[in-house]
């Protein structure tokens, strides 16, 4: 008869995890950023809440930014690529860090170009001037027309028209006289067109030699 002896098996697995939690940004909007707008940027770590960020710009710190969102981080106002940004995580407890994200390229496209036309120019006293303001790309665009100075939007009057791209001036008089242009804008992305060229008006007197 065999002595059946227990046999008691203790298995000891000690699981040493070496991959830290990585940290991953996006951007929002997506797709297509627009000159002048501004993006929010995120960061995100799929374990654990209760981390602080810190963000980098080209390889720099922003030693001010310390939340999983970064707001307004860039007024973008100029195109082609603004920056490379990456965040990492850090807490008190262990892991005590995270691996940086991708550094995320963040690149500006320029505005629809708004171009203005003129006709006729020079203007003679009491003629009819038609302005119009063109945009060759998106649709739904509303026109906003300037006289002289950002500050001096022209409106509507007895002989001031505007139906749709077109200002029209009827009458024309000496006032009409000086420097215009037009911008347009509409409610979804891009929001906006760059400034167009401006256009000078010129009133012609033609008394001779006067001009
Ligand atoms: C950031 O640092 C890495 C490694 O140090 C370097 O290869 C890269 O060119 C740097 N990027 C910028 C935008 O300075
Ligand atoms: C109007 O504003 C644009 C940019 O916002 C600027 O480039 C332009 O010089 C301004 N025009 C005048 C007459 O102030």
């Amino acid at each position: 008869m065999r002595n059946k002896c227990p046999t008691v098996v203790v298995a000891l697995i000690i699981v040493v995890s070496t991959d830290l939690p990585t940290a991953s940004v996006s951007v929002s909007p997506h797709g297509l950023l627009y000159s002048g707008e501004t993006v929010t940027l995120q960061c995100d770590i799929s374990v654990y809440t209760d981390w602080t960020y810190r963000w980098y710009q080209n390889n720099q710190t922003l030693p001010t930014q310390t939340s999983k969102t970064v707001r307004h981080i860039i007024p973008i106002i100029k195109t082609g690529q603004t920056g490379l940004y990456r965040c990492e995580g850090m807490r008190t407890e262990r892991p005590q860090r995270s691996e940086p994200s991708n550094d995320l390229s963040i690149s500006v496209s320029a505005l629809p170009k708004a171009t203005l036309l003129v006709k006729p120019n020079p203007v003679y006293p009491g003629e009819t001037v038609t302005l119009t303001c063109s945009v060759g790309s998106y649709s739904d665009w509303r026109y906003k027309w300037y006289k002289d100075s950002n500050d001096t939007v022209v409106s509507q009057s007895d002989r001031h028209t505007v139906t749709g791209d077109t200002l029209t001036i009827s009458r024309a008089a000496e006032s009409d006289q000086g420097l215009y242009w037009c911008q347009g804008e509409r409610d979804s992305r891009p929001k906006s067109t760059s400034i167009s060229q401006p256009v000078s008006i010129i009133h012609c007197l033609c008394t001779g030699s006067t001009f």
